[in-house]
This record gives C-alpha cells, sequence and structure tokens, in this order.
C-alpha cells in the first residue's frame, strides 16, 4: 500500500456510522477529507490503487460491509456569483455546501429556480449525480455546468449541462462513478412567478395565488416535514426506490392488474407509475419486520428504527422487490447505492 505524507491526512480504519444517514455500522479502511481541488488531487495520486468512494452527507447510501478502500467526503466550500445581468445570475457553490442552506442563501437573495428542491438533503455536489428532483422541478434545469476531478487519474474534467446526460434521477457521474464533483454552476432568475406544477404544493398555497418566492420555499418545507421522516429522528435514506419506468406493454399490464394506478406519461412509449402506490398495494405501507420498515406516511421511505447492520436493511428491501415484483410483475431499481 502506498504511503501517505502526513499533511494529506488520509485516517485509517474509521467507523463510518455518522457518515450515512441510515446509520449502519462499518469501518473504512482509508477515509479522507481534502479541503481544495489541489488536496483532493493529491490524495488520489497517492492512493491510485485503492477502490474509492466518495460521498457528501451521505444520505443517499449505506453500507453493509467493511469497505476495503478509500472513502473520500470532500470539504470543499464555498458561494461565489460568476456573472450576472438584469435577469439572472451564475453562481458556483462548493460540492460540500450543505445543499438546503445554499437554496436558502439564493431564496433570501431572490435568485429563483431551486425552491422546490427546499429540504432535500445532501450536498451541492450530490445534486446533479442523481439529477434531484421534487415537485415538478429538476436541477438540471438550472445546472450551467459541473465541475469534477477524475478519480483515476486526478486531472480536472469540467461538463456542460449537456455533457451531463442528465435524465431521472440519473446523470454520467452517477453511470460511471468516475468522477469527484467540485462544484457546480447554476444559472437562477431574477424574477419569479410561481407555476402550478405539483398537486400537494398547489394544495400547500391554495390560498396564496401569487407566492413570493420564500413563501414558495417555506410551502415545501411544510409539505416535506409533514410526509417525510426527519434522518436525525428516524435514520432513512429518502425516497429509497426510483419510480419505475414502464414501456406501453407493461403499463397496460399493471392497469389491468391495477386499473387505479398513477401513471404519468414519460416520453415517446414511456410512462412513469409510483413506486410507493405499487409498494403500498403489496401490503409494505407502515409494515415492519424487526428494526427496518416502510415509514407509516409514506411507502417510498425505508426507515431503520434501530438496528446498525446494513444487511438487515437490505433483506427488507429484496424482500419489499420481490414482493411487488410478484404481484404486480414491476422490478423497482434502488434509488440508494448499496455497499
Ligand atoms: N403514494 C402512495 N402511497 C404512499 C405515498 C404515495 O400510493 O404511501 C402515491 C400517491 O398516489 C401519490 C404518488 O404516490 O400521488 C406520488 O407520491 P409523492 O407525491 O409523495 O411522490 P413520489 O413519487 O413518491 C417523488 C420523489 C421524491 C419527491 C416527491 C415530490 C422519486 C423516487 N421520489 O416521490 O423525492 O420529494 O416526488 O416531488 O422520484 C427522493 O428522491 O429522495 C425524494 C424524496
Amino acid at each position: 500500500m502506498e504511503i501517505a505524507a502526513p499533511k494529506m491526512n488520509i485516517q485509517h480504519n474509521i467507523q463510518l456510522q455518522p457518515y450515512n444517514s441510515f446509520r449502519t455500522k462499518a469501518l473504512a479502511k482509508l477515509f479522507a477529507q481534502p479541503k481544495t481541488v489541489e488536496e483532493l488531487q493529491e490524495i488520489l495520486a497517492a492512493c491510485k490503487s485503492e477502490n474509492k468512494l466518495i460521498i457528501g452527507h451521505g444520505c443517499n447510501l449505506f453500507f453493509t460491509q467493511d469497505f476495503d478502500g478509500l472513502i473520500i467526503k470532500p470539504e470543499i466550500r464555498g458561494i461565489d456569483i460568476l456573472q450576472e445581468n438584469a435577469d439572472w445570475v451564475e453562481i458556483e457553490a462548493g460540492a460540500s455546501e450543505d445543499w438546503d442552506a445554499f437554496v436558502g442563501f439564493c431564496v433570501s437573495r431572490g435568485y429563483a429556480g431551486i425552491e422546490n428542491l427546499s429540504l432535500i438533503p445532501g450536498t451541492v455536489g450530490a445534486a446533479p449525480i442523481q439529477n434531484i428532483g421534487a415537485y415538478g422541478a429538476e436541477v438540471n434545469d438550472v445546472i450551467i455546468g459541473v465541475k469534477t476531478v477524475e478519480t483515476e487519474t486526478g486531472n480536472i474534467k469540467n461538463f456542460s449541462n449537456a455533457a451531463c446526460d442528465f435524465t431521472y434521477r440519473n446523470s454520467i457521474f452517477k453511470q460511471t462513478r468516475k468522477y469527484a464533483v467540485t462544484s457546480v454552476v447554476f444559472r437562477l432568475q431574477k424574477s419569479f412567478s410561481y407555476v402550478e406544477k405539483y398537486v400537494d404544493l398547489s394544495l400547500e398555497l391554495k390560498d396564496n395565488p401569487n407566492p413570493s418566492l420564500q413563501q414558495v420555499r417555506e410551502a415545501v418545507i411544510n409539505v416535506r416535514t409533514r410526509k417525510l421522516p426527519h434522518p436525525e429522528a428516524l435514520p432513512n435514506a429518502g425516497s429509497f426506490f426510483k419510480n419505475p419506468i414502464l414501456t406501453k406493454e407493461e403499463k397496460e399490464k399493471l392497469l389491468a392488474l391495477l386499473p387505479d394506478a398513477p401513471v404519468y406519461n414519460a416520453g415517446e412509449d414511456s410512462f412513469k407509475t409510483s413506486a410507493a402506490y405499487l409498494i403500498e398495494k403489496a401490503g409494505y405501507k407502515g409494515k415492519r419486520k424487526g428494526d427496518v420498515g416502510t415509514y407509516e406516511h409514506h411507502a417510498l421511505i425505508v426507515v431503520n428504527h434501530g438496528t446498525e447492520n446494513g444487511r438487515e436493511i437490505a433483506d427488507f428491501v429484496n424482500e419489499v422487490r420481490n414482493t411487488v415484483f410478484q404481484q404486480f410483475g414491476v422490478m423497482l431499481e434502488p434509488e440508494v447505492w448499496i455497499f
């Protein structure tokens, strides 16, 4: 194994329980928290042969076993205005900035475009990786570019929006797992008028037809707080599965079994249905097995009632997937990364 120079501060045998929102226990053989792009490059160069994983707040992953490699948790911060005019502002945020704090910063200055993504847990750097979305908005709508370091070579590689290959909860970063995001550049608008996009949010705003940016943020926070468990109170990783995309034939088969299943157009010959609905119909809403279950108010959220063993979560999740597949012929794909 390469010997790391002390200034790089690579730690050994670090407990990962505080670094994943399910709070499962696992040891990382190596662990580092670079504060700059240069430090990140030095660490990558010093650990060339190691298996590597970059994490943010760990809100969308958990561990079922020790990690035999290097976990990098960047601490690259900073928010800078790159350019602006009367209509918009281009703003760069370091990958390790807290996502919701960044949304709050933008909303407080009147910069519109990410208010519907309020209270999503995680970091700015994680946002493009799974193309976070909520209440009819997706982060790819406002991303100009993503700055990264290629983990294998240490080379800086910057991606335009088009080069990120964004689709529903997916991107080139998630597909290839080859890049460490170091910062993200957004273009946000200086004017704002609310457009109804999502029934839950419109209901929350029904007495206020012309809400301010701040009021939309507050409405999103209210809806999310009511529907989703806070990871500090009940460890979870948000939606556990992606909403399945079906072909026309698959959609028709599903509707023959479940005529009330919600189905939305998602492109040509492509239809999205609700994973939460399927899980609920399979009898798994609020169901608990040992220390793992689904949330009583939302079937898509897998919650940890007290286990420190990630295998228990993985076993429960497999059971849910198998049951939904047996009953409705739809295989749910995890949104959460399991290691
Ligand atoms: N539903 C059920 N049972 C439930 C919950 C929901 O049948 O227990 C059905 C309802 O018919 C509801 C539909 O599912 O209308 C959709 O539910 P919801 O509006 O809560 O949205 P979702 O599709 O379950 C997605 C995102 C969330 C995001 C919300 C709001 C995915 C995988 N999840 O959830 O994102 O906050 O929309 O926009 O796309 C996350 O990714 O971690 C996440 C929380």
